[in-house]
């Protein structure tokens, strides 16, 4: 497992693990960032706990954070890695910031015989499911179509359907 580190990013953007004391400050921009959809009870405090140093935060010059990645090595799945969450503030939005913190997780999962990665998002969130796209992930050909795109019906509840992405990030292991 790597230990947590801090280097510079153009543009006085830094990117650290985080660290559990994270967990208040991320949760409090959430619905702000997710367009008014409160997702905070998917986060529950334990994925700082437990996650810290796979998750990722990024802050300005100010220390206000700017984008945030929740993800993990799974324990059940020795050769998955999965990320949770990735969260961008708005007006930080398409310079680069979510592929940074993608491509540092897929690092990250490579450094620990990881080949796989996984995430999932919801159908009505056509953002995620086009910079997903844009991240190489396919998506798992799942059950149903709804908003012109395959889910997973039923995924996480009745009514609940999820499209699943997966992505190969090493040949290697
Ligand atoms: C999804 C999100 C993390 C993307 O972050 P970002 O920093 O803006 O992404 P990037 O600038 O690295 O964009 C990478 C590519 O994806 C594309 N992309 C990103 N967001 C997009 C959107 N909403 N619609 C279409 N394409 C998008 C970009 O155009 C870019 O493509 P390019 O390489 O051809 O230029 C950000 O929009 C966000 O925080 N959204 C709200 C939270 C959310 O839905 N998270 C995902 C589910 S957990």
């Amino acid at each position: 497992m790597m230990n947590t580190e801090k280097f510079d990013l153009p543009d006085g953007v830094n990117i650290r693990y985080s660290k559990p004391s994270d967990h208040p400050r991320i949760i409090k921009v959430m619905k702000d960032w997710w367009d008014g959809r409160d997702l905070t009870p998917m986060l529950p405090r334990l994925f700082l706990e437990h996650f810290f140093n796979t998750s990722m935060v990024m802050e300005d010059r100010e220390n206000e954070l700017i984008a945030f990645l929740i993800g993990f090595l799974s324990q059940s799945q020795a050769n998955e890695g999965y990320i949770h969450f990735v969260g961008v503030h708005p007006e930080y939005r398409g310079s680069g910031l979510g592929t940074y913190l993608y491509h540092r997780f897929f690092q990250t999962c490579r450094e620990n015989n990881r080949a796989i990665v996984r995430t999932c998002t919801s159908p009505v969130n056509k953002g995620s499911i086009e910079f997903h796209k844009k991240m190489g992930f396919q998506i798992e050909p799942g059950n149903g179509q709804q908003l012109n795109v395959t889910v997973t019906l039923d995924y996480n509840s009745p009514g609940d359907p999820k499209v699943l992405f997966v992505k190969k990030v090493s040949d290697h292991v």
